[in-house]
């Protein structure tokens, strides 16, 4: 089957990948569309650090094609978005509602492919860029057939990142302020979750002035180039309640602290270098403000997911507009730059 491996050098579309059945507990899925999110790229140029070679992707959706012993809540046909937490269900941080932080989810690969013989690791426990793919149980969230799948794909990781840091980590309450660094896929996201929790003043900001109608479409009140000076000021006089880095760039890191109005939030989505360290002035932070780093949301897909599709069809939420293009997998290469010059809200890859 075809799929877009990485072997820690360069990056193929192959059409010879083989992957196994799918397990107690597992999902086979055939992956209907996938979207590019920019952690992808970041794992081709050793951003993120990840063991190859691997198979990317991990913002898809497709159809259930079998089931293993013990799946009771999905059945082949069903359509599902799939998540990248691959959660345990069964420890103290599970139980108390933070699949994200579960051990089991974080920093143990699979490798349910192969090709020629050689095991291929799972990126992200998803793989979303292959015809087909495994999921634990979790990781498969059942969706209304009505949404188009290369929408639906956006739901497992630009939405649930997003619009999850805007309503589960910072909560972003009815009337508060919000500011947003980088208005690509996790961006547009936020400014979406800020819209829907009520937000009132939205600040957009990106070096991209391209991507100012986008970033109004999806609830920002204003844009801006940079959120450095006195700009941001003559909007928000006082600061924001919410600035969100989702860029990943120390110096954004150091912006969105520096634009906090007493008791606000800084929330870290961006992922720089793995060695990056962020300043900031001590002395700025005493009036109740907070840095707060998020983790996918710190959503709990199943619920989350849901929920998303709910407000999607009651037009609440968009997706088809963070569509901007389709490519079929073997254009991986155009995707990828594409999303690299900024030329897409999201591209999104066809099988
Ligand atoms: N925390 C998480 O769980 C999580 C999940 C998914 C993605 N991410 C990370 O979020 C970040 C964004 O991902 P994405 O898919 O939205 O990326 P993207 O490439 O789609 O968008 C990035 C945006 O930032 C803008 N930008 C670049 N430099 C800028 C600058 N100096 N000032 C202002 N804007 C600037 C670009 O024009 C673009 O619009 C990445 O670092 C990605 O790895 C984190
Ligand atoms: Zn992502
Ligand atoms: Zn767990």
């Amino acid at each position: 089957m075809r799929g877009v491996v990485f072997d820690g050098k360069a990056v193929q579309v192959v059409d010879d990948l083989e992957i196994r059945d799918p397990g107690p507990g597992e999902v086979m899925v055939a992956v209907g569309a996938a979207g590019l999110c920019h952690s992808d790229l970041s794992v081709i140029d050793g951003t993120i650090p990840f063991p190859a070679p691997v198979v990317l992707g991990h913002e898809g959706a497709g159809v259930v094609e079998a089931v293993g012993a013990g799946v009771t809540h999905v059945e082949p046909g069903d359509h599902v978005a799939l998540s990248t937490i691959a959660n345990c269900g069964a420890c103290a941080e599970c139980g108390r509602g933070r699949p994200t932080m579960c051990r089991q989810a974080i920093g143990k690969p699979g490798r349910p492919f192969s090709r020629r013989g050689e095991p291929l690791y799972q990126f992200a426990s998803n793989s979303s860029f292959a015809e087909r793919t495994i999921v634990k149980a979790v990781q498969a969230v059942k969706v209304p057939h009505d949404i188009p799948l290369t929408s639906a794909a956006l739901i497992g990781c630009g939405v649930v990142t997003g619009v999850g840091a805007a309503l589960n980590r910072a909560k972003v309450g009815h009337g508060d302020t919000v500011l947003v660094i980088g208005t690509g896929g996790i961006g547009l996201n936020v400014i979406q979750g800020a819209r829907i929790a009520g937000a009132s003043t939205i600040v957009a900001v990106d070096s991209n002035p391209a991507k100012e109608a986008v970033a109004r479409q999806f609830g920002a009140t204003h844009f801006l180039p940079s959120a450095d000076g006195d700009a941001v000021r003559e909007i928000l006089p006082t600061g924001a309640d919410h600035a969100f880095e989702c860029v990943g760039k120390a110096a954004l890191i150091r912006q969105a602290i520096d634009v906090l109005d007493r008791h606000g939030q800084a929330v870290l989505l961006g992922v720089p270098d793995a060695t990056t360290e962020a300043s900031f002035l001590v002395s700025s932070m005493y009036l109740d403000k907070s840095i707060l780093g998020c983790r996918y949301g710190s959503s709990r897909p199943q619920r989350d997911i849901a929920l998303y599709a709910g407000l999607y069809r009651e037009g609440r939420l968009l997706l088809d507009e963070l569509v901007t293009k389709t490519y079929p997998v073997e254009d991986f290469a155009k995707a990828a730059d594409d999303a690299h010059h900024g030329r897409v809200a999201r591209g999104v890859l066809t099988f």
